[in-house]
């Protein structure tokens, strides 16, 4: 004889979710790599890095900050620089912070830091909220492409 209240079967695994892993989904999945601030000679300073998006959907970087002092993001236009109020982080792309390039610019540093340490910099994105990045000091000839 069967008890009246035998459970049923639940439908496990009937819902399967989606979205982990795979190809990224319709969100921006962004990834930092690459940072370093040359050692600075005066009390203004340029950073690089390197942001990727594996995510299916752009984002925006619309600001930085750093508790070193006021940090502006800036496209380098020719010879010269201009300060931009955001850049994209394209679907599946990269946006590239190089030397002859975008950078940040540091303008008016609260202390030199040295090569050896560390400087922390606060990535602000339009749908990704913040990203916080430990950038390392670098000598101030140091080049990416070779390490040195
Ligand atoms: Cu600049």
């Amino acid at each position: 004889m069967r008890h009246p209240l035998a459970p049923v079967a639940l439908l496990a695994g009937a819902l399967v979710l989606a979205g982990c892993g795979g190809s990224g989904g319709s969100k921006a999945r962004l990834s930092v790599s690459s940072a370093y601030m040359p050692q600075p000679v005066s009390e203004m300073a340029a950073g690089f890095l390197d942001i990727a998006n594996k995510g299916g959907a752009k984002d925006e970087l619309t600001s930085v900050t750093s508790d070193m002092g006021p940090v502006s993001v800036h496209e380098t236009v020719g010879q010269s620089m201009e300060e931009v109020t955001s850049l994209d982080v394209p679907a599946h792309g990269r946006l590239v912070f190089k030397s002859g390039g975008n950078h940040l610019m540091f303008d008016k540093l609260k202390r030199r830091p040295k090569q050896g340490e560390t400087v922390t910099v606060k990535l602000h994105f339009a749908k990704s909220g913040a990203i916080t990045v430990e950038m390392p000091v670098k000598s101030a000839t140091y080049n990416p492409a070779t390490g040195h």
